[in-house]
């Protein structure tokens, strides 16, 4: 199976080549909870929770009906129709997600939920008259896609993507509000989040507000590079503000945030804020079938109304009653088993042990986040924050480590970021900061000696 899979398989971020050096890729057979199984009969636990994406945990006996039953039933829809689940997931989106998001365009992921969202904004803001407002402003070192329209936002720098390139015109970069790397040097993180909103605001103000489309923000990033920032409490206010003085719509990406990551349903609820369009994938099928939406205020989904003034806009399987029959049974188990709170509780439990371990470990710079969206920095230097540089290899090493002891566990960029399953419990906790700790002292001791 392996070399089958080194032979034919294009995997996500990985090469074939380092896969077969290091006796990968491992094949997964088997899962229950936030464990998974290989081949070869190893138990493991998934602390990446697939791509922060196993909302609800692996082995659901339920979902794996849900689906049986609706592909028994019809499993698509011929044109111009529809079938009960895709509209009960609309109506049942409309009724948890905040304010007057109401009408929601189902999609197969959070690429395609972003590419929807920015051809709804640029559209809706020229039948508002708005002829001229197509710029798309994206904050630096925030994450939104693959697929070719998104892939640009969040101003990649490092020159990774340039092989893509050119990049599309009319994308603006905003700040972070990364109050451990402020990139104003802020004193506090409330200085950090004025001085992000207030230099937005000038970027606006600089290109035109009569050209800016919208802005699109993570409630709270997973990237590398701001993984698991957590804004101050002014940040998402004052932003809601910026874009109502200027006439620009307000996208929150919730692909990674929504359905209970960050201990609320939705991220943007921590701040009792209302974007104009939201975006979610991952968690609303905890990626048992792909599929995501892009949510729309009613004000702005009425401009699309009527058959003159219909969204060009089609995917084959948008709305496919299969990963919608999924989607819903999904969401009846985060609420039945209360995985949201699960969330918030025992993430603040999982936050505070990382915490403890800072005392033991000098090569960690910071730890943050909120819920089960957290971040481990690793830093050479805690004083200067200075990061391992890349030929010292700590996040290989730092995966390897974890992986001796059964972790599942990224660390790309010196951040690890566990984003384990939602049903998670105090024990599958312990089990995983005390073989972090291990495998850190592993790590440290071994860049001593380097
Ligand atoms: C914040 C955010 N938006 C969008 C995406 C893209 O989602 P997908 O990989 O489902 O296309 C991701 C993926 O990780 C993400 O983290």
């Amino acid at each position: 199976m392996r070399s089958r899979a080194l032979e034919h398989l294009w995997m996500h971020s990985a090469g074939w080549a380092q896969m077969a050096e290091a006796g990968e890729p491992l094949i997964m057979v088997e899962a229950d909870g936030a464990r998974v199984t290989d081949s070869r009969g190893r138990r493991w636990i998934d602390v990446n929770g697939g791509y922060a994406s196993v909302n609800a945990g692996y082995g659901r006996e339920e979902l794996a009906r849900a689906a049986y039953d609706q592909a028994r039933r019809i499993h698509f829809f011929p044109q111009r129709t529809t079938c009960p689940p895709t509209v009960n997931l609309a109506a049942k989106l409309a009724a948890i997600t905040p304010g007057d998001l109401s009408r929601s365009f189902l999609v197969s992921g959070g690429s395609e939920a972003n590419e929807t969202a920015l051809k709804i904004v640029r559209a809706a803001q020229r039948r508002r008259g708005e002829r001229g407002r197509y710029r798309i402003v994206s904050r630096r070192g925030s994450y939104h896609g693959g697929s070719l329209g998104v892939l640009w936002l969040g101003a990649p720098e490092d020159g990774a993507l340039d092989e893509y390139g050119p990049r599309p015109p009319g994308l603006l970069y905003a700040p972070q509000p990364h109050f451990y790397r402020c990139a104003f040097g802020s004193q506090s993180a409330e200085q950090c989040a004025a001085r992000c909103v207030e230099a937005t605001e000038k970027l606006i103000l600089e290109n035109g507000p009569e050209t800016v489309a919208a802005l699109i923000a993570e409630p709270i990033p997973i990237t590398p590079r701001a993984g698991a920032a957590v804004p101050h409490d002014s940040y998402w206010p004052m932003l809601r503000e910026v874009c109502d003085r200027h006439g620009v719509l307000l996208v929150a990406d919730e692909v990674v945030t929504g359905f209970g990551r960050t201990g609320r349903m939705f991220g943007i609820e921590h701040w009792g804020v209302v974007p104009d369009v939201m975006t979610v994938a991952k968690g609303l099928s905890s990626t048992c079938m792909p599929l995501g939406a892009t949510i729309v205020r009613k004000d702005i989904a009425d401009l699309f109304a009527t058959e003159d003034t219909l969204l060009r806009h089609v995917f084959t399987a948008a709305g496919h009653p299969v990963a919608a029959a999924v989607g819903l049974k999904n969401l009846e188990i985060i609420e039945r088993e209360k995985l949201v709170e699960n969330a918030a509780g025992v993430g603040a439990y999982f936050k505070q042990r990382l915490e403890a371990l800072t005392g033991r470990h000098a090569i960690i710079g910071d730890v943050r986040g909120l819920g089960l969206l957290l971040a481990v920095e690793i830093v050479a230097d805690r004083k200067t924050k200075a990061p391992f540089p890349p030929e010292r290899r700590i996040a290989d090493e730092l995966e390897a480590a974890f992986r001796k002891r059964g972790l599942l566990l990224r660390a790309g960029g010196g951040l690890i970021m566990p984003t384990p399953p939602l049903c998670v419990t105090r024990d599958d906790i312990d089990e995983i900061v005390d073989a972090m700790d291990e495998a850190l002292s592993e790590v440290a001791l071994n860049q001593a000696n380097k």
